[in-house]
């Protein structure tokens, strides 16, 4: 049931550019983006005045990238809400506000009651959802289905990467309709997130270098992760894939904030990860790494093909290859993914039943 992989976790993680194929497939006709099984209208899109997404955990991460992205080719404005906050404070949501709630089981109680909250205010809704049938695929107004298909680990893969691609096909279609970007740049996009899966069995393949660097992690005391942009959303990702499997802690901040506080933390040895995928941040946060590293920090970079200047700074660095910056977060996140799972299984955990967790959070 594992495919000859030790654990779910891996084997999922060799699935995601499956998922990420299949999610894409379904949704392109002769070449072009079709949302009429999520059942959005043009005029729904162009209608639209706030998008609000709301979701927990991984589901919610996937949100802070999608918030970037559609931003940036829609400018359509978009909050991103932890879900067992939005329930409780009373949002202010206009009839023109579109609610996305992610989630993975389509299950998690706190996303579910958000999801009903809008639904109350009379607001339209989407879910993008992986299991067919579940809650808040029933009860959403519109769904876009990630076809992931079952995922077993704790720890999100799989799932995680079909929700970006659902969230950047939503942000090029809606860029689109509401003219924001060119024609040529539509189907350049298109092309580009094609090319996403062939990238990640790329970054796959090297396995074995993340596996020898996580196994000299296996006793860190704190592990923190820094990135701007897209990258503070994948290095969300990273700290929590770290936290939940290998029982390090691990914080992702935003690399700017580092000296409002959090860089007192840093000590001698103190592992700092920073995410570099964006090309006009990157050398702000290659300054904030060495900030850290005056203060005794060792330092991994994670970054594009090309940006070599990052050995002059980092003691170890892993490149994935290049794409339109939109995407990087489906690449950038693969060694983080690696990383967590090694680090786990360094420590001889149960990578894929992580103590005190449920795959599905059907309380809140
Ligand atoms: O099923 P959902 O996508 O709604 O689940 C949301 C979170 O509970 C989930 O992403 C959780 O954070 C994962 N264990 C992270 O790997």
């Amino acid at each position: 049931e594992k495919g000859g992989f030790e654990h779910f976790m891996m084997k999922e993680i060799h699935e995601q550019p499956r998922a990420i194929l299949d999610t894409l497939n379904s949704k392109l006709k002769d070449g072009k983006i079709d949302l009429s099984d999520v059942g959005l209208s043009n005029e729904d899109i162009k209608r639209i005045s706030h998008i609000y997404i709301v979701a927990c955990g991984s589901a919610y991460h996937t949100g802070v990238v999608t918030q970037y992205v559609m931003e940036d080719l829609a400018r359509v404005p978009v909050r991103v809400e932890l879900a067992s906050e939005f329930r409780y404070r009373r949002p202010i949501l206009d009839k023109d506000d579109l609610v996305i709630v992610v989630s993975q089981s389509g299950e998690t109680a706190d996303t579910l009651a958000g999801l009903r909250l809008a639904k109350e205010q009379g607001v339209k809704t989407l879910g993008i959802v992986n299991v067919v049938g579940s809650s808040i695929a029933r009860e959403a107004d519109n769904v876009f289905y990630t076809l992931a298909g079952p995922e077993i680990s704790v720890a999100t893969t799989k799932a995680y990467s079909a929700q970006l691609i659902a969230g950047y096909l939503l942000s090029i279609e809606f860029a689109k309709v509401r003219e924001h970007i060119t024609e040529k740049q539509y189907f350049e996009y298109i092309e580009e997130l094609k090319s996403i899966p062939e990238k990640i069995n790329r970054i796959i393949e090297d396995k074995e270098r993340i596996q020898w660097f996580a196994a000299k992690q296996a006793n860190a005391k704190d592990i923190f992760f820094v990135g701007r942009g897209i990258d503070y959303a994948v290095c969300l990702e990273g700290s929590l894939k770290l936290k939940e499997i290998s029982y390090i802690h691990s914080e992702a901040y935003a690399a700017g904030e580092l000296k409002h506080g959090t860089i007192s933390l840093i000590e001698d040895n103190i592992l700092v990860i920073g995410s570099l995928t964006q090309p006009d941040l990157f050398e702000k946060t290659v300054s904030n790494m060495v900030e850290c590293k005056s203060r005794g920090a060792s330092l991994m970079g994670l970054t594009t093909f090309g940006n070599y200047s990052i050995e002059d700074t980092a003691d170890f660095v892993v490149y994935v290859p290049k794409t339109d910056p939109h995407f990087a977060a489906s690449l950038a996140v693969v060694p983080l993914q690696l990383l967590g799972y090694y680090v786990s299984v360094a420590r001889g955990l149960d990578v894929d039943k992580p103590r005190n967790l449920a795959k599905s959070v059907t309380v809140e």
